[in-house]
C-alpha cells in the first residue's frame, strides 16, 4: 500500500523504486540480516515480486528509514496488516550500520507507531525480535513495547534463536507521547 507520509516525519518517508538498490546490497551483510533475516533469498523474479508486492498490497506498508538530512539509511514496514482487527506486524532495519546507535531506529520505531495509531487508526502493533537482539528489545521497549510470549522461530529464521513477541496498544502509546515529543526534540548523537 501506498502512503505518502514525506511531509509529516523526519526518520521514515515512502519507499521509492530507487532505494531497492540499497535495500538490497544492505540484504547482503549478514551482520545486518544476523537479527533481522533476509528479505531477497530468491532469484531477481522473486526479489523483483516481493519488491512490487511491498509497494502496492494493501495489507502492507513499507517505509525508508532516513537520517534527519533525508539519507536514505534502512527500511521498515507494517505488514500483516488486519484492517478489521486493527493490527500489524511491525519490522525495521537500519541497513547502514554506520548509523546503528545513533538514535535513529528509535525516532523511526516512534513515528512508525505514529502512523499506525494516529494516522490509520490501528489499535495493536506487534512484532517478533531474537531474545539476544538486546538493541532491538532497548529500542521497542523505550518505544512501549512488552514482551508477551517466547516463540520457537520459523520460516527463514528456523533453527536459531528463539524469538519474543512484543506488543504495543494504542491507549497505551497515547500516554507516552509527551515523554517521546520532548525526546524527540532533542537532537540524534
Ligand atoms: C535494531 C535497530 C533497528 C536499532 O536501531 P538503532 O538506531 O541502532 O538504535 P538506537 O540508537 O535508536 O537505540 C539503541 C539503544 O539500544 C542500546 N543498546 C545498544 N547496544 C545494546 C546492547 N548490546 N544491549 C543493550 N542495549 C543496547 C543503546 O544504548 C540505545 O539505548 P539508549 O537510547 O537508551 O541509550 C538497528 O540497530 C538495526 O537495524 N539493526 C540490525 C537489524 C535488526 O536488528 N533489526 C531488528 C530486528 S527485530
Amino acid at each position: 500500500m501506498v502512503l505518502d507520509v514525506s511531509s509529516h516525519y523526519r526518520y521514515i518517508r515512502k519507499l521509492q523504486d530507487s532505494d531497492l538498490a540499497s535495500i538490497a546490497l544492505w540484504d547482503r551483510d549478514d551482520e545486518v540480516t544476523l537479527f533481522s533475516g533476509k528479505k531477497f533469498g530468491g532469484d531477481a523474479v522473486m526479489n523483483a515480486a516481493w519488491w512490487r508486492d511491498l509497494l502496492t498490497n494493501p495489507l502492507r506498508i513499507g517505509f525508508a528509514v532516513q537520517t534527519v538530512n533525508g539519507v536514505l539509511i534502512g527500511d521498515a514496514e507494517l505488514e500483516h496488516i488486519t484492517w478489521r482487527n486493527g493490527e500489524a506486524e511491525l519490522r525495521i532495519s537500519i541497513g547502514d550500520k554506520r548509523h546503528w546507535n545513533q538514535g535513529y531506529g528509535s525516532r523511526a520505531v516512534w513515528e512508525l507507531l505514529d502512523v499506525a495509531y494516529e494516522r490509520i487508526g490501528l489499535q495493536r502493533i506487534y512484532l517478533r525480535v531474537k531474545k539476544d537482539n538486546q538493541r532491538a528489545i532497548r529500542v521497542y521497549e523505550k518505544s512501549g513495547f512488552k514482551k508477551v510470549a517466547m516463540l520457537c522461530a520459523t520460516g527463514h529464521l528456523a533453527g536459531e534463536s528463539e524469538l519474543v513477541l512484543m506488543e504495543s496498544l494504542a491507549y497505551q502509546y497515547s500516554t507516552l507521547r509527551a515523554l517521546r515529543d520532548n525526546w524527540m526534540l532533542t537532537p540524534s548523537k
